[in-house]
Order: C-alpha cells, then sequence, then structure tokens
C-alpha cells in the first residue's frame, strides 16, 4: 500500500552544529506537515535495533556511536509521495554525491556523518515512525 507519510531524524550532527531549524525551514518549504515531531536520543539497543538491517557492514558499530552519541529531532512527515519526495529532498548518502541544494550538499560531513534519515519505504516508514511515537503524539 502507497501512504503520504515518511519517517525522519535529524541526526546528532544536525542537532550539535544548531542546523534543526535551518533543515526543518526546508523541510517546509518543500510541502511538507510535520505528524510528529520530538528531541530524544537513542539507546545503543535502540539504534542496533533501528539500524538492524545494516548489522553485519563494516561501519555498523560507527554508525551505533554516531546515532547515540546525543539528541536527534524525530518526526513524521506528510505529503504527497512522502517517502521518495523526501529522499530528493535530503539527497544521496554520500554528501558528494548528493544534488545540489539537498539537505545532505548543504549540512552533512560526510557518509558516515550525513545530517538526517529518511525512510527508504511507506513499510519502513511506518515502522519507523511507530518505532519512536505512539499513536496520541502523532497529529
Ligand atoms: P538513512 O537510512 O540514515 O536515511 O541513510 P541511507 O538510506 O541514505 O543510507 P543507508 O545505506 O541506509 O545507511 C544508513 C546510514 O549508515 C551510515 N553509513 N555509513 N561509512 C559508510 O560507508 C557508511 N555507509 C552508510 C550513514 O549514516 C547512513 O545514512
Ligand atoms: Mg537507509
Amino acid at each position: 500500500m502507497r501512504t503520504n507519510r515518511t519517517f525522519t531524524m535529524l541526526k546528532p550532527d544536525s542537532v550539535e552544529k544548531g542546523h534543526v531549524g535551518a533543515i526543518l525551514e526546508k523541510i517546509n518549504a518543500a510541502g511538507f506537515r510535520i505528524v510528529a515531531m520530538k528531541l530524544t536520543q537513542m539507546t545503543t539497543a535502540d539504534a542496533k535495533a533501528f539500524y538492524a538491517i545494516h548489522k553485519e557492514r563494516p561501519f555498523f558499530g560507527e554508525l551505533v556511536e554516531y546515532m547515540t552519541r546525543g539528541p536527534i529531532v524525530a518526526a513524521i512527515l506528510e505529503k504527497d509521495n512522502a517517502v521518495e519526495d523526501f529522499r530528493t529532498l535530503i539527497g544521496a548518502t554520500n554528501p558528494a554525491d548528493a544534488a545540489e541544494g539537498t539537505i545532505r550538499k548543504l549540512y552533512a560531513a560526510s557518509i558516515g556523518e550525513n545530517a538526517v534519515h529518511g525512510s527508504d519505504s511507506d513499510e519502513n516508514a511506518a515502522i519507523e515512525g511507530a518505532f519512536h511515537f505512539s499513536g496520541r503524539e502523532m497529529f
């Protein structure tokens, strides 16, 4: 089933560098409505579960360290074609390959520390949103 929601995290580097406001402005300007949002910090168990699909990858340990080192902004976003349009807005995983004007081109430091997460499918958007938010936190 195709839905109109996606899930994002403004990762610890975005919070540390004070980029939250600027990134949210780009998200708003691109026409996404904020359905849920909070400042939170992932535990090691949270990060291992959230990124379990990557557990055999060589960068998994670094990824878990990075995602747990400080607070993140977690949010559910709504728009037609949300998953695909948000992936376009954030740009390629490696900021060196990201298109001009994308969030990662503007704010990501490297492939490992790349400023923002975006769900890769409608199914994962629903799973990831439910991982961070209860029904009464969604509007
Ligand atoms: P995300 O899930 O965070 O939205 O990123 P993505 O789909 O663009 O990339 P994915 O392949 O799912 O990788 C998840 C995150 O792992 C880190 N990574 N590091 N050092 C590396 O080679 C490497 N590759 C990936 C990044 O933080 C990436 O966003
Ligand atoms: Mg991914």
